[in-house]
């Protein structure tokens, strides 16, 4: 039993959006996932950290939840800037429900409970959306987002997942890292960096928090065991 995690599959079983022109580290991804989620079993938990697939609809996407849903053990998704499918939960579970799909559900708003930890989640904040415009209203927005799902912990110690990193090399947003912080986040994960700028990471600790990178091509695609 273990949870694991990790972010930006990338899937695009229905479109023809395959990342494979983004160099050898996306070589043949899809089944170099499909061989290392090969490991999960009905009692792992898999966190999904933002960017999963890039169908446009639900409809565009159901072929990546449904490579998704054939491995066992419960998916936590949390919303990506390339999620364009995403909808409200009561959406994703009637869709779910109507396309037999058992295993996906959304984190967004809530938390989830894993042993004695709260597994919390939300897409957070870059500074690329500093570029457009409302971007205080839209901040202030994720804050409030990432404090229900941090609330929603109640006592437990939790792991958060974010799909934006809070800091980087060059750049921190404060709110974010001023949230955790407050809730006493034990370990953040979270994805979004690809390519070259994988190298401007945050690892380590930063107050009482630990930070990952768990973007898919930075794990060569195997997801990353946060705790048993
Ligand atoms: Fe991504
Ligand atoms: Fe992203």
């Amino acid at each position: 039993m273990a949870l694991y995690a990790i972010g930006d599959l990338h899937l695009s079983l229905s479109c023809d959006k395959s990342m494979e022109v983004f160099g050898p580290a996306w070589e043949n991804y899809t089944a170099r996932i499909e061989e290392a989620l090969g490991i999960l079993t009905e009692e792992d938990t898999l966190v999904l950290a933002g960017d999963t697939s890039w169908g446009m609809t639900l409809e565009e996407a159901e072929a990546d939840f449904k490579f998704l849903d054939r491995f066992p053990g419960r998916k936590l998704l949390v919303k990506g800037n390339h999620d364009y499918w995403w909808c409200t939960a009561a959406k994703f579970t009637r869709f779910c429900e109507e396309k037999g799909l058992r295993t996906l559900e959304l984190l967004h708003n809530n938390c989830a409970f894993y042993g004695d930890y709260a597994v919390c989640g939300t897409r957070g904040w870059f500074w690329e959306e500093d570029k457009k415009a409302h971007n205080v209203k839209v901040l202030n927005r994720e804050v409030m987002r990432l404090e229900t799902s941090l609330q929603a912990a109640g006592e437990k110690p939790i792991l958060c997942f974010l799909h934006y990193p809070p800091v980087y090399q060059g750049y921190e947003c404060p709110e974010i890292l001023a949230t955790l912080k407050k809730y006493r986040v034990e370990h953040c994960c979270y994805g979004h960096l690809h390519g070259a700028v994988i190298r401007r990471r945050f690892e380590g600790k930063r107050d009482e928090t630990d930070f990952s990178l768990i973007s898919g091509d930075y794990l060569g695609f195997i997801p990353k065991k946060i705790c048993e």
